[in-house]
């Protein structure tokens, strides 16, 4: 035994570990170059042997940079990983994601601390089935029976808090969105006033941001799902996890309670809690149980609230980087309402064309969500005349595809007028996907963002701060276009350095 562990010793001597290290690096490199399926997809050399700048990228945030860099270099398709290829094309996009054939990758499946759900299920039967439940408890229509709810959590209060702060120097307003946002889900999820935007209580925002980091953290490296994570190393993560998991559920148990305590069995609040609760998928009648419930409406909580909240910060930012187009989005509200008025999405939607469409160009022109992985399925697919076969799996670039010079004029302009009187246009924005396993929640997401800017403008002039590093003078020299602030991806888009960058000054409208 002994002389057996000797020589295997003996094996690891320096010269022997150079060859070996030598020799597989040779073979990566011959298979990447001469055998691999990939070989004639256009690609840098150094994506083709290894996941190394793919995951540097991921690492520094700085994914966004790295696609569109690719996408000019190599067009459509290009090799991303040793067995992955980037899609960019907005045709192929919309083929992969418009069947269930093209699976979620299975990191997505890696996740455990909750049971599966709509969002992280690679089985298209129960995703079918999730959709069936929760999809019309999110629709415009049933969103309207939501709109108070949503105008108080949301518009309302931010308006109210604004008020008191304004004329008074700068506010930073990303910290503002993302609590306005966690208070609109909160409320209809959990089924009472969230106001953490008002009081200043981060407690349920920043379970929302461990949960999201433990939802990151399974999904790329299993290994956090081991006894010492849970235990030990990531503990902490697992146990705020668990207390939004426990507000969830105490959430149905008083429910349940208020309407024992109810006559009136039709008189049920009008929110996504109850809604959810009542779900029934009409093909199989089957509900959701409390655990499903819970579960559907923390994933409602962690895909729908950074997302949202991060557009609005773009979309302002966009907005003072572009002056003439804050100006005429201003006009076009006050030409309509009164100052004191709450402004509706409907009413929004009918008067406000200018400012929607400053909306869609935000959505497509900086995105929050980036890559979507898929798999390529049985019998493979052919990609831009480059045959992928299974067994390989693609990213869908929402980033390049929103920048598709073939669909998009001078694709790295603000140019709003693009969407006026253009609905055609607005489906070709893939920020919120398309296909089967496009967001259920962007009719709230967009109903969020556009009563919220449209509330703001009404009440409040906004103007850059005197020492901002970024403003509407300060362009590229190549491109003349205004350097926006930078930004870092984790999960989502968001400003890199939000307490620098995103502050504005509001004074009250005077008109
Ligand atoms: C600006 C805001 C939002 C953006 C940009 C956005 C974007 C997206 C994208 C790109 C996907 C596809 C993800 C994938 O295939 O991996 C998605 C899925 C999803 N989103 Fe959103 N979303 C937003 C807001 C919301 C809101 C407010 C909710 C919920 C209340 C929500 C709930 C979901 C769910 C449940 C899925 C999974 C759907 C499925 O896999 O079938 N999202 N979203």
């Amino acid at each position: 035994m002994a002389s057996l562990v000797a020589s295997l010793l003996s094996l690891f001597k320096p010269f022997n570990v150079f060859c070996g290290v030598g020799a597989y690096a040779f073979w990566k490199i011959f298979h990447a170059l001469y055998l691999s399926p990939l070989r004639n997809v256009p690609g840098s050399f150094w994506m083709r042997i290894s996941k190394l700048p793919m995951f540097i990228a991921d690492v520094r945030g700085t994914e966004r940079d790295f696609m569109l860099r690719n996408y000019e270099r190599y067009g459509s398709v290009f090799v991303m990983e040793p067995r992955k290829v980037a899609v960019c094309d907005p045709d192929d996009c919309a083929m992969i994601l418009g069947s269930h054939a093209f699976a979620k990758d299975q990191k997505y499946a890696n996740v455990d601390f909750i049971e599966p759900n709509v969002f992280l299920t690679r089985d298209p039967e129960l995703n079918k089935q999730r959709r069936r439940q929760i999809g019309p408890v999110l629709s415009a229509k049933n969103l309207k029976k939501m709109e108070d709810t949503i105008l108080d959590a949301g518009p309302r209060q931010l308006v109210a808090k604004w008020g008191q702060v304004a004329d008074q120097g700068k506010i930073c307003y990303y910290y503002d969105f993302m609590l306005m946002t966690f208070d609109i889900i909160g409320s209809l999820g959990f089924g009472h006033a969230q106001r953490s935007l008002t009081t200043g209580d981060r407690r349920i925002a920043h379970w929302v941001k461990r949960s999201f980091m433990l939802l990151f953290l399974q999904a790329i490296a299993p290994i956090a799902k081991s006894w010492p994570f849970k235990r030990v190393l990531a503990k902490s993560l697992y146990a705020d996890a668990n207390k939004l998991i426990e507000l969830g559920s105490r959430a149905i148990e008083q429910r349940r309670e208020l309407l024992l305590k109810e006559a009136d069995a039709n008189n049920k609040p009008a929110d996504i809690l109850q809604a959810f609760i009542d779900a029934e998928d009409p093909e199989s009648r089957i509900q959701m149980t409390k655990s499903q419930v819970v579960t559907e409406t923390i994933i409602g909580l962690l895909a729908g609230s950074d997302t949202s909240s991060n557009t609005l910060a773009w979309t302002v930012h966009l907005l003072l980087m572009h002056p003439q187009h804050l100006e005429r989005a201003t006009k076009e509200v006050r030409a309509v309402f009164a100052r004191d008025h709450t402004i509706t999405y409907e009413e929004a939607q009918e008067s406000l064309p200018f400012l929607e469409a400053c909306m869609f160009e935000s959505l497509r022109l900086r995105p929050v969500t980036s890559n979507l992985p898929r798999c390529i399925p049985r019998g493979g697919v052919v990609l831009q005349g480059h045959f992928i076969p299974d067994g390989h799996s693609c990213s869908v670039s929402i980033v390049a595809a929103n920048m598709s010079s073939r669909v998009w004029a001078h694709p790295y302009k603000y140019l709003p007028e693009r969407f006026l009187n253009n609905n055609i246009r607005k489906k070709r924005v893939l920020t919120f996907s398309t296909g089967v396993r496009v967001c259920p929640g962007r009719h709230l997401a967009l109903m969020e963002i556009l009563t919220t800017l449209a509330n703001i403008l009404n009440a409040f002039d906004l103007k850059l701060p005197e020492d901002s590093l970024f403003g509407p003078e300060r362009v590229d020299k190549q491109t003349g276009l205004p350097v926006l602030m930078p930004y870092s991806y984790a999960i989502t888009c968001a400003p890199r350095f939000p307490d620098r960058d995103c502050n504005v000054v509001i004074s009250k409208r005077k008109d």
